[in-house]
């Protein structure tokens, strides 16, 4: 079932929000897809402040609210490289991806690019799936010395 949502640009202040909604949602939703010590160190990247700053700053970041709690998150780099989706783990299967997908998907072509592209977990595969995206590649990422299978997706828009 839909809940309602407001989908507004994020701020520094989001920070502590964003961060531990990271955290918590690569520990409860993507721990069925990776082992513990990857999860851990994915997770661990919750702590790279500096990093979800300049997120924030340089990129188009969107949050999803309900109530003004946060309840998903995304961002989109270089205009047409969706780089991060998370939906808060009490939140899953309401829409809020989609809803935050269907915002940054509006962005990629009103800047005018031809196609978005990303790197998606094992998890958000299937989502993907839904919404039409084409799998490029299987690819095993290195993050912090470890390797993490993904998918390079792509979608004409
Ligand atoms: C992937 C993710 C963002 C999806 O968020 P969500 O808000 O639950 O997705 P939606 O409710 O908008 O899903 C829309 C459709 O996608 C498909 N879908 C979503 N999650 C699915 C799953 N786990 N399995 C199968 N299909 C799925 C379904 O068709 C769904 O429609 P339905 O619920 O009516 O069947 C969320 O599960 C998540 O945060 N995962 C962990 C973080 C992650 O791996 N992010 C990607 C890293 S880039």
């Amino acid at each position: 079932m839909n809940i309602s949502i407001s989908i507004r640009q994020a701020t520094k202040e989001d920070l502590p929000e964003i961060t531990a909604l990271f955290r918590s949602t690569i520990i409860n939703t993507c721990s069925k897809d990776y082992s513990e010590k990857q999860i851990n160190v994915w997770a661990s990247a919750a702590n790279d402040t500096d990093t979800w700053i300049e997120r924030i700053n340089d990129y188009y970041f969107i949050v999803a609210e309900q109530n003004s709690l946060i309840v998903g998150f995304a961002y989109l780099k270089k205009g047409y490289y969706l780089d991060g989706l998370f939906v808060h783990q009490d939140y899953q299967r309401q829409g809020i991806a989609s809803a935050l997908l269907r915002t940054i998907e509006s962005r990629v072509m009103i800047e005018e690019f031809p196609e978005i592209r990303s790197d998606v977990s094992k998890t958000a595969l299937p989502f993907f799936e839904a919404w039409d995206y084409t799998t490029i590649k299987k690819q095993k990422k290195s993050f912090k010395g470890m390797g993490f299978e993904n998918y390079i997706v792509t979608k004409t828009l």
